[in-house]
């Protein structure tokens, strides 16, 4: 869930609230690595797959080699939890530690390409709020 939009649309649906995780990623407050920020922004929908080649568990993350061998079809099946942490660990860690872009990944969810600039969190807070309250006002305004 990543905009007022998403919100409003949570709320008219019945929800009492929203869990939100990919768009506080690329805010000023983060303290995800400068190349995986600038990635989820620049990322869509698509730059996303749903894998269990991180931690055996399924979780969406960006794209990236490790994730794509593993979704080849000639790829053996991740490993149950934790086993496929054990293998996954050093790989991500690698990445990170020497800041390969080509090899990094985060976890972010299909709205990531909702998140389009690094914001403080509290503006982010703001607009989420301001951009359902408009959304909902112009729904009020069709109905009447
Ligand atoms: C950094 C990060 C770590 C996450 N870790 C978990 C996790 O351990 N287990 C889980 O079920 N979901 C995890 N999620 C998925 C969140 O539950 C998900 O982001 C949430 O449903 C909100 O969706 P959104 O990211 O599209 O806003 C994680 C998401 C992020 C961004």
């Amino acid at each position: 869930m990543t905009t007022g939009r998403h919100l409003a649309a949570a709320l008219c649906l019945g929800a009492a609230g929203v869990w939100t995780g990919t768009l506080w990623l690329a805010s000023r407050e983060s303290d995800v690595d400068m190349i995986v920020k600038e990635r989820l922004l620049a990322a869509t929908g698509d730059d996303t797959t749903h894998s269990t080649s991180i931690s055996g568990m399924t979780m969406r993350v960006l794209k990236c080699p490790w994730t794509e061998e593993w979704a080849a079809t000639e790829a053996p099946d991740p490993l149950a939890p934790p086993y496929q942490m054990l293998l996954s660990a050093d790989y991500l860690q690698g990445a990170n530690d020497h800041r390969r872009a080509d090899l990094m990944t985060e976890a972010a969810g299909q709205g990531v390409g909702f998140v389009t600039s690094m914001k403080p969190a509290r503006q982010i807070l703001q607009d989420m709020v301001e951009e359902a309250l408009d959304t909902f006002e112009g729904l009020v305004g069709e109905l009447a």
